[in-house]
């Protein structure tokens, strides 16, 4: 087992009407307050309303307009100008991962002289940001237990996972009713994207008996709730499973002591969505069984065993290579099952970019250092497979 150090600073309020505490919450910090939000879902689940109501004793300054995969321009660089015009106090993150990740990064900036992009693109370490709370209303990145948010240029076709201990939410709000409305498509990519951290961490070196048993109950809880969810939009107990699971997903928690594994599908998806603007989850789970099939090898085959056996129960006493090859197929057939589109092609990606994409993604992510290492070579068969 590796060293580690580890602190996830953050309080978690969970349940049922739980937002009914944000005054409590929000009456530790001074009175001006950025409310974000994205294009319009909290107006129509009254939970925009609701914050008001609840927080009419505050000056609530508004960035609106957040939208998926968000944008460094307009939506950090406003935020951070709003912040600074009005001496915000405390940003209110409203919505799903994206309002949550651009308020993360217009928290380090309006904390900075200088271009916020120095610190979205590692220039320069922040030395502080403002405080964050969030009321999370889609279940699937886990930005509202970690400290990183993930910020697209459009103009470079960058899209950068900014991660930095000052970022970790200070209260994170977390009803299950509030998802009740999320889309089919959104539902699904939620439960891709935080299968996917899972898998991203379970295929790694020095992993222990727990973390394994950990990754393997998370991932066959994810696909059990996330089937319900579909069937039906508000079974709370399922709601509420699954968006306790992708809060586990990306802060660390599932890997502790294993060594770094470089998470390739999320180098190879950011890019995906950076050209293309294509919903993370999705992307994740059309790379996902590609790059299984590519990393399959003497080496990997024992994780794709235990894989297999431990989150489909395949059966153990199959030929090995049948048993990972098996748990591939049952990876995508479930993607697919929930009705995800599992090519690029069907998301509007062709193979005119596939060169460009490798070389952005083979230079910026470092996949030479993954589990399984990654050559701009491996990157491209990998996007080939995947159209
Ligand atoms: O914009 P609004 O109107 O709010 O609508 C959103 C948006 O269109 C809608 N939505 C959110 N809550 C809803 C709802 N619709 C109905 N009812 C509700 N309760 O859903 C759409 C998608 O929202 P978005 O926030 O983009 O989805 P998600 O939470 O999946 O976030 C995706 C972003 O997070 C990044 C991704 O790369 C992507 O940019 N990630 C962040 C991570 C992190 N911070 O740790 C890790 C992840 O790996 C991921 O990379
Ligand atoms: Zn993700």
């Amino acid at each position: 087992m590796q060293n580690f150090d580890y602190m996830t600073p953050t309080r978690l309020i969970f349940g049922k009407g739980v937002v009914e505490k944000l005054p409590e919450v929000m009456g530790q910090f001074g009175k001006r307050i950025l409310l974000t939000y994205g294009g319009g879902s909290i107006k129509k689940i009254g939970l925009y309303q609701k914050v008001l109501d609840l927080l009419k004793d505050k000056e609530i300054i508004e960035l609106s307009g957040i939208q998926p995969n968000p944008k460094y321009d307009p939506s950090v660089l406003d935020g951070v100008r709003l912040c600074k015009e009005h001496k915000v106090d405390v940003i209110l993150a409203v919505g799903g991962g994206s309002v949550l990740d651009c308020s993360k990064a217009i928290a380090a900036g309006a904390c900075y002289d200088g271009d916020p992009w120095d610190l979205i693109s590692y220039k320069v370490k922040a030395q502080a940001a403002l405080p964050i709370v969030d009321i999370i209303t889609l279940a699937a990145t886990g930005s509202e237990y970690d400290a990183g948010g993930v910020i697209s240029r459009t103009e470079t076709n960058d899209k950068i996972g900014y991660m930095d201990d000052h970022l970790y939410p200070h209260t994170s709000f977390l009803d299950p009713t509030y998802t009740f409305t999320v889309s089919r498509k959104q539902t699904a990519a939620g439960i891709a994207d935080a299968m996917n951290h899972t898998i991203e961490q379970y295929f790694a070196e020095d992993t222990t008996l727990l973390n394994d048993g950990f990754c393997e109950s998370m991932l066959r809880s994810l696909m059990v709730n996330g089937r319900r969810c579909l069937e039906n939009p508000e079974d709370y107990t399922a709601r509420a499973e699954m968006m306790l699971a992708c809060t586990y997903g990306c802060n660390g928690i599932l890997s502790l002591g294993n060594s770094y594994s470089g998470w390739p599908c999320h180098g190879i998806e950011h890019a995906l969505s950076a050209y293309y603007d294509i919903t993370h989850g999705e992307g994740l789970a059309i790379i996902t069984p590609r790059w299984m099939r590519h990393i399959l090898n003497d080496h990997t085959l024992p994780r794709f065993v235990k894989y297999g056996i431990n989150v489909f129960g395949v059966d153990a006493n199959l030929d090995k290579w049948d048993i990972a090859n098996k748990a591939i197929d049952e990876t995508d057939a479930f993607f697919e099952s929930i009705g995800i589109p599992m090519h690029l092609r069907e998301v509007g990606i062709d193979d005119s970019r596939i060169g460009e994409m490798a070389h952005h993604i083979a230079v910026n992510e470092g996949l030479d250092h993954a589990y399984a290492p990654l050559s701009e070579k491996d990157i491209t068969d990998i996007l080939i497979a995947s159209l």
